[in-house]
């Protein structure tokens, strides 16, 4: 029989309680949950009763947990951005195994921090760059590694954010502001230049980047725009940006039809009509968009030279109706479209057979990142459980999709200076 792995959480957001704590029940022959912890108590009590873990077992913050001795085998970590390598060092030196959300930090120096740590103490650390693991990108991998496209020379990517998910992360809600949080590159996109390193199996060596925040100020404004959507705002009627479209009437995200999971149970924990109402009028997710304490970018631009010439073009945008990703990959003898939000990736060789992979004939393996959130959770506790999963990847890897992040940042703030990768691994 295999050994049952005991997993603590720190923090039961959208990631820890509704995603990995979620992935975790459909694994009881794997995995159990024996110690959490949160600063919100009804998140704590909601998951201590759904995993029955013992009262002393829930703690008030990551802190409190980790004052502990060790209570489990791994920890999962959860909280925002900012935190992880604070919350995984102490974790590293009493023992523990690491499972991480990203991004690792957006600090360098902490980056580098939890990678000495981690080679010191001889721990695992796996990131959650959770599209790895889906089958859909290992789909696209396979293609590309299988040569029917001939020899790779340039990939374009498309990271569709959707409208109502900019403003509801990056202009009102934990990811807006670069001071408290990461660089929206950084925050988005790490998953996006993993899996250039990964699909083409080349390192970067140099990147460029422009981008701003192009609407989200007060100078764009509409005339009559109240400071908060219910307060009698004039430019309801044409702004698409309406805390009430977004989480009341909208069909694909509002409580009225019935959608009570991410965005609406960021606002309410348990979201109904009326703690929705509630939310957006006295909270954070009912602020006029052009009147937030944002900073951080609605679209950029990052070109990547990796090694031998190839080359990458990676847009990240908010302006766009649908979410997911596309990617083009162009190779001597073919190219591939990939399009996440049909679900489809269509390879052309220049002169064979057309073949669409159609994962909308398997759509269960499609939620949670296109059936990532899952698979990596299969293969994270195989991994501590002494196996060597192909996809497992360590966190040396997962730290060169921070590094080009990062030197993507320092290009857009420098107006797009050309930034050798050289420089940002020594720095
Ligand atoms: N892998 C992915 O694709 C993916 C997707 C979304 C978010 N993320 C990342 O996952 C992390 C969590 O995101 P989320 O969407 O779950 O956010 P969230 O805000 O829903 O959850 C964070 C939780 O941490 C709790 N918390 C705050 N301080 C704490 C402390 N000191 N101790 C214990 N708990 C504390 C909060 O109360 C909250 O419940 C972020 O770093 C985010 O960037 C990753």
């Amino acid at each position: 029989m295999n050994h049952i792995t005991t997993v603590a959480i720190v923090g039961l957001g959208s990631r820890g309680k509704d995603a990995y704590a979620q992935a975790l029940k459909a694994m009881p022959d794997k995995a159990r949950i024996t110690a959490i912890a949160d600063t919100d108590p009804a998140k704590v009590r909601e998951v201590a009763q759904a995993f029955s873990v013992p009262v002393d077992r829930c703690f008030d913050s990551a802190e409190a947990l980790l004052a502990q001795d060790k209570l489990a085998d791994v920890l999962i970590i959860c909280t925002q951005d900012r935190p992880h390598v604070p919350h995984a060092i102490p974790a590293l030196e009493k023992g523990y195994d690491i499972l991480m959300e990203k991004p690792i930090s957006p600090d360098l120096q902490q980056c580098r921090a939890l990678l000495e740590t981690a080679h010191r103490t001889g721990r695992k650390v796996v990131v959650c760059h959770v599209l790895r693991y889906s089958p859909f990108y290992r789909r696209i991998k396979a293609v590309l590694d299988g040569g029917v496209l001939g020899e790779l020379q340039a990939i374009q990517g498309i990271e569709n954010v959707t409208y109502w998910h900019q403003v509801h992360s990056f202009v009102r809600g934990n990811w807006r502001n670069s001071e408290t949080t990461s660089p929206m590159f950084l925050a988005k996109c790490c998953h996006d230049m993993d899996l250039m390193v990964w699909l083409t199996g080349r390192n970067c060596v140099k990147v460029s980047s422009f981008g701003s925040l192009g609407h989200f100020t007060p100078d764009h404004a509409p005339k009559g725009a109240a400071k908060r959507c219910l307060d009698g705002c004039h430019a309801k009627a044409n702004c698409p940006y309406d805390a009430e479209k977004i989480y009341i009437t909208n069909p694909q995200t509002g409580i009225a039809h019935g959608k009570d999971d991410w965005p609406c149970n960021i606002l309410a924990l348990y979201p109904t009509m009326e703690t929705i109402r509630q939310a957006i009028e006295t909270g954070p997710y009912g602020r006029c968009v052009y009147f937030c304490d944002n900073n951080v970018v609605d679209h950029q631009v990052v070109n990547l030279e990796m090694e031998g010439g190839l080359t990458v073009n990676f847009t990240m945008c908010a302006f766009t109706a649908d979410g997911g990703r596309t990617t083009k990959s162009m190779g001597t003898h073919g190219s591939m479209i990939a399009d996440m939000s049909r679900n489809t990736i269509e390879v052309r060789p220049f002169d064979g057979e057309i073949t669409l992979y159609d994962f909308n004939l398997k759509k269960e393996r499609m939620t949670g990142h296109a059936g990532g959130d899952t698979v990596l959770m299969e293969e994270f506790l195989d991994y501590i459980q002494g196996k060597t999963p192909d996809g497992i990847t360590s966190l040396d890897a997962s730290m060169e999709s921070h590094f080009i992040c990062m030197a993507a940042e320092e290009s857009r703030v420098h107006g797009g200076m050309c930034v050798e990768m050289e420089q940002i691994r020594k720095a």
